[in-house]
């Protein structure tokens, strides 16, 4: 469904990378409404190119001349001014999520309205968080609003932490990273002479001369872990700042059982969907753009490999399909019962031989059968122990499979399921387009926009981190 935004903060930097998300998925994103405090000029652009409903400003001067040059755009929308307008855009029932980019105190009303108003926020203002944690929090829960943070920082937290795992205790500690500003390698003694100026020359980020300052002092660390303490729900002794220059990590999680999880990349616009790292998939993808654009090379070799085996071995097509598609929700999805999860994924555009195979190849893995040649994988032993035992379930699907009409089928996955497979050896999947042809209906609207029940599962591969 298409999410309707209020962007608290339009012109600022995250305000522009997130029209800039927008404009690229007009089908995905309406804007209701945005808000600038002076920077009128850019504002007009925006509307103008944006058409919201609304759009509100600091004070009445700059509300007459930002109506003043839409109208002569021929631009309708709406202008009003002050704090309670801004409450307004960001409660108003025709949006859905709020944009929370307004650097400062002037950005918590608003944003604390929109948690109220049980909005999704995504939140880049710290100060809603920093001036009344708890009572923003609340609101948050009372309302059931959703709270993401786009802050690096902190969306990095989010992304390795699940929620469960922090509210039983299972986090050791929170690392954040800070860059350490302009003043990191300066003398101490010569501080005292810093000019504004000085202290806006970020060594690794543009952005507002607030922040910026903010981030030469170090004060903009101690917001954040005020911030990671309310988002997180972990104690303040539980948080800590590294000093990391090249802001390649953006925080760690130190869990209790000794892991240590890091997220590093791109900034906010990854939030949104788009992540900078992956490349682009064309607007109705079909299999093989899976293949070229979002498998992981190692899951991608292993399946064309795992194929061309069955081929050479003059295995039936359905055959050399299945082995082509056993490992695909590996590729990009899940670990997890990844035959399970890659049957349904391929269901509705194979035959219904095709889909059991794959799920059941999962379990036949760990069952030698003498009859075809397949033992017990050596590889196995090396992973998991010589006394790993598969799951009661695992063993439950294979005693259904064996006697199933098309065992055969999963049992000549497993035998193709190449472990030692030739990291040399470079196959171009084009070579399968035909019998791909044959085998997979592809869905003109693309995979992942053609309405079937998996489609969803499709565009989790190609938007990862869409948490929209
Ligand atoms: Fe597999
Ligand atoms: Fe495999």
């Amino acid at each position: 469904m298409q999410k309707r935004l209020t962007l608290l903060g339009s012109t600022g930097s995250i305000g522009e990378s997130t029209l800039d998300v927008v404009a690229r998925h007009p089908d995905r994103f309406k804007v209701y409404a945005l808000t600038a405090h002076r920077n009128g000029g850019k504002l007009v652009d925006q509307c103008v190119r944006f058409q919201p409903e609304v759009a509100v400003v600091g004070d009445a001067d700059t509300a007459a001349q930002v109506t003043a040059a839409l109208r002569a755009e021929g631009c309708k929308t709406e202008v009003s001014y002050g704090p309670q307008a801004l409450v307004d855009a960001a409660s108003n029932a025709s949006c859905d999520t709020v944009v929370a980019a307004i650097v400062g105190a002037a950005g918590l009303a608003p944003t604390l309205a929109a948690a109220r108003a049980g909005k999704r926020i995504l939140l880049a203002n710290k100060e809603a968080l920093v001036m009344s944690g708890k009572i923003f929090i609340d609101a948050v829960h009372d309302n059931n609003a959703v709270l993401l943070p786009v802050d690096s920082e902190h969306n990095a937290v989010f992304q390795c932490l699940p929620r469960e795992v922090a509210l039983h205790g299972g986090v050791s500690k929170i690392i954040l990273t800070a860059s350490g500003g302009p003043f990191r390698t300066r003398e101490p003694s010569t501080l005292r002479r810093v000019t504004p100026d000085e202290a806006c020359k970020h060594p690794n980020w543009a952005m507002g001369r607030k922040i910026s300052v903010d981030s030469a002092t170090m004060m903009n660390k101690g917001l954040e872990i005020i911030e990671a303490h309310f988002l997180f729900e972990v104690p303040y002794s539980s948080i800590r700042v590294v000093i990391h220059p090249r802001s390649i990590v953006h925080s760690f999680v130190d869990f209790v059982d000794g892991a240590l999880m890091a997220q590093l990349g791109p900034d906010c616009v990854f939030m949104m969907g788009d992540n900078p790292v992956l490349p682009t998939m064309p607007e109705k993808p079909q299999l093989l753009d899976f293949f070229n654009l979002r498998f992981t090379a190692f899951t991608r070799d292993h399946l064309l490999q795992s194929a061309r085996l069955a081929l050479k071995s003059g295995m039936e097509e359905k055959i050399v399909v299945a082995c082509l598609l056993h490992d695909i929700a590996n590729g990009a999805l899940i670990r997890t019962d990844h035959g399970y999860w890659g049957a349904q994924l391929i269901e509705p555009y194979v035959s219904e031989e095709i889909s059991w195979a794959v799920r059941y190849h999962q379990a036949l893995r760990f069952f030698p059968d003498e009859s075809v040649g397949y033992g017990y994988p050596e590889a196995y032993r090396e992973f998991f122990g010589p006394e790993y035992q598969p799951s009661a379930y695992v063993r439950q699907a294979y005693e259904e499979a064996r006697n199933h009409r098309w065992y055969m089928s999963a049992r000549l996955i497993t035998l193709n399921d190449a472990y030692a497979f030739d990291p040399n050896v470079a196959i171009d999947p084009e070579e399968f387009t035909d019998v791909i042809g044959r085998h997979f209906k592809q869905p003109a609207a693309g995979l992942g926009f053609d309405n079937s029940p998996v489609a969803h599962m499709w565009r989790t591969m190609i938007w990862p981190n869409n948490l929209l």
